[in-house]
């Protein structure tokens, strides 16, 4: 029997309409334009801002996009995984919601939480899905409403931070196209430069715990920075290294967007130009779970069948990775 290849056949993507400008931060905390873009090469981040909707309300109209794209009903979705570090609530799933709220009235859903690294997590899990011939259509999403848990008075945080969903559909198929190879790293050693102090088993909720602020994102910038550029770099060289792929035979470098400086160390390691590179974090910031598929919404348009696309994350946990994509179609 011919081996499956997991493809994607359908992106979609959601960011919300409010622009937190660097103009506009600059009155928040001490900070300017200046240093926000030469530090990291954000201009603007977008914001959900009205009350009462979660991550769930991103990711939406994020996968009915792609629904419509594929012509395809909710109901024929099979499996939903999302990769979010802001979910709904602490527990359902927030892949459950989407699917209550989209109709995927046949399909089960879990999330999966690898903060920065998510969808690639979460990629990687729905191409063996799809490669194993058990199901025939899953919904990959990556989702963060981060705005819920940037603290706004700290300078350090809140000027990277932004919100946005994107999601692909993995589907069957017996060309030569789809997820190629996947390589994924964790270090729980890690944590400490970046996590949630309180909210969890160990601290839960308290009044203390919200007077102090630990239900906010906690970041050593710095020693996530020198860690992220040496664990993107290496592991997306590592990658070209075992599937024996030039710098030549690479169409698309689509990194994780946290750091302008991140994302040139990585491109500069694998020999790739700055035309090969999806860059959009001057306009969205760092979206977490969702970087990587906003990227594959805005460049769709310039995708060609058989394109050999490198996305590469690294983020909190640590956690960290690359997977190799051959795009499945022409849009
Ligand atoms: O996506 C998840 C993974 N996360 C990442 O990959 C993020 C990795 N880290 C980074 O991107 C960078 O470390 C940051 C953008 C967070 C910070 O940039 P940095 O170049 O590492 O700055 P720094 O923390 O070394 O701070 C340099 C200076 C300090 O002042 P002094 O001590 O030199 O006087 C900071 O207090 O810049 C100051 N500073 C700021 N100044 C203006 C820190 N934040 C700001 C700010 N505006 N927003």
């Amino acid at each position: 029997m011919q081996k499956i290849n997991a493809a994607i056949t359908a992106v979609g993507g959601y960011v919300p309409e409010y622009k937190l400008t660097n103009a506009e931060l600059e009155k928040m905390v001490d900070t300017n334009d200046e240093w926000i873009q030469t530090r990291t090469g954000i201009s603007e981040r977008r914001i959900l801002k009205e009350e009462g909707k979660g991550s769930s309300d991103l990711a939406v109209p994020a996968v009915l996009e792609l629904c419509k794209k594929r012509g395809i009903s909710p109901e024929e979705i099979d499996c939903l995984i999302c990769a979010t570090v802001t979910p709904d609530m602490v527990f359902p799933a927030t892949a459950n919601i989407i699917c209550d709220k989209i109709g995927a009235v046949n399909s089960f859903g879990f999330d999966v939480m690898a903060a920065c690294s998510g969808f690639l997590y979460a990629l990687t899990t729905g191409s063996a899905f799809i490669e194993s011939g058990r199901y025939k259509k899953v919904v990959v999403v990556g989702v963060d409403k981060m705005s819920s848990i940037v603290d706004y008075s700290d300078r350090t945080t809140c000027i990277i931070f932004g919100d946005g969903a994107g999601a692909v559909l993995l589907e069957g198929t017996e060309e030569n196209v789809g997820i190629k190879d996947s390589l994924l790293k964790s270090d729980g050693s890690g944590s400490k430069f970046l996590h949630m102090k309180a909210g969890g088993s160990v601290k839960p909720s308290t009044v203390e715990t919200v007077l102090a602020k630990e239900h906010f994102v906690f970041q050593e910038g710095q020693s996530v920075f020198k860690f992220a550029v040496k664990g993107m770099a290496d592991v997306s060289y590592e990658l070209m290294e075992r599937n024996k792929l030039t710098a030549d035979d690479i169409a698309w470098l689509v990194p994780h967007q946290a750091n302008l400086r991140i994302i040139d160390a990585t491109a500069n390691r694998m020999g790739l130009p700055k035309e090969k590179i999806m860059i959009n974090i001057q306009k969205y910031g760092n979206t977490t779970a969702a970087t990587l598929p906003l990227c594959l919404w805005e460049w769709e348009k310039k995708l060609n069948k058989g394109d050999n696309i490198i996305l590469a994350a690294f983020g909190g946990g640590f956690t960290w990775g690359a997977t190799w994509v051959k795009w499945g179609y022409d849009s």
